[in-house]
């Protein structure tokens, strides 16, 4: 089964609650929330003020991605507010084992995210700690980039180490998915799609946006298990 998580960084901010419930409505899985710190990436978003709104306007998993340097101090206070799942950067992480070791031991998933530039070795030794490995498909920062192509084959390549390893993790793509790059992801082993601008900027809404790209989804085959 594909997840469909949507971005709420390219929701209307001035009625998160109501963007946020629109998505559940139309049948999202996750929400996915991105937090920056202006460090790690230059841009500053959300805290767990807003986390814990939007726990107020859906049941659904929240996938909080940190995009943040040394998230350690962090994990505790947006567990706190409801955060389900937390992908966090390798790049980021100096005592990564730890820090994925704290998410689970918080009740939350654990989660590792790959910059474009991060090749899948740097994740060789956590796999055993994570439930998801998140491949960025554009550079971390902005949402509403273009999809880097080039980042299929790295998909294909963790795609190839959960098999290897006979393990489950879920494989995540997060920048630019819409419904020409979506079958792409799915086709290269991606079981969860986060998409920000294909479905908060859809020129018909929210439900035309999430449902246009389930339907191209449905027509991509998976990759084998
Ligand atoms: C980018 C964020 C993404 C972003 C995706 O740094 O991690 O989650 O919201 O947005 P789109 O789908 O618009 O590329
Ligand atoms: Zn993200």
């Amino acid at each position: 089964m594909i997840r469909i998580a949507p971005s709420v960084l390219s929701a209307d901010f001035a009625c998160l609650g109501d963007q946020v419930a629109q998505a559940e409505a139309a049948g999202a899985d996750w929400i996915h929330v991105d937090v920056m710190d202006g460090r790690f990436v230059p841009n500053l978003t959300v805290g767990p003020l807003v986390v814990e709104a939007i726990r107020r306007s859906t049941r659904l998993p929240l996938d909080v991605h940190l995009m943040v340097e040394n998230p350690e101090p962090l994990l505790q206070p947006f567990r706190e507010v409801g955060a389900d799942r937390i992908p966090v950067h390798v790049e980021a992480c100096p005592r990564l084992h730890r820090t994925l070791a704290e998410v689970r031991h918080l009740g939350a998933s654990p989660g590792v995210v790959l910059n474009p530039h991060t090749p899948p070795k740097a994740v060789e030794w956590v796999l055993s700690e994570v439930d998801t490995v998140v491949v960025m498909t554009v550079n971390p920062g902005l949402g509403g980039q273009t999809f880097l192509p080039s980042m299929l084959e790295k998909v294909r390549r963790v795609r190839a180490l959960r098999r290897t390893r006979g393990t489950n993790f879920e494989i995540q793509v997060d920048g630019g998915i819409d419904t020409n790059t979506a079958p792409l992801a799915v086709e290269a082993g991606a079981t969860v799609l986060v998409a920000g601008h294909s479905i908060y900027r859809h020129p018909e809404g929210v439900v035309a946006g999430l449902a246009a790209l389930r339907q191209a989804v449905s027509a991509a085959r998976p990759a084998p298990a």
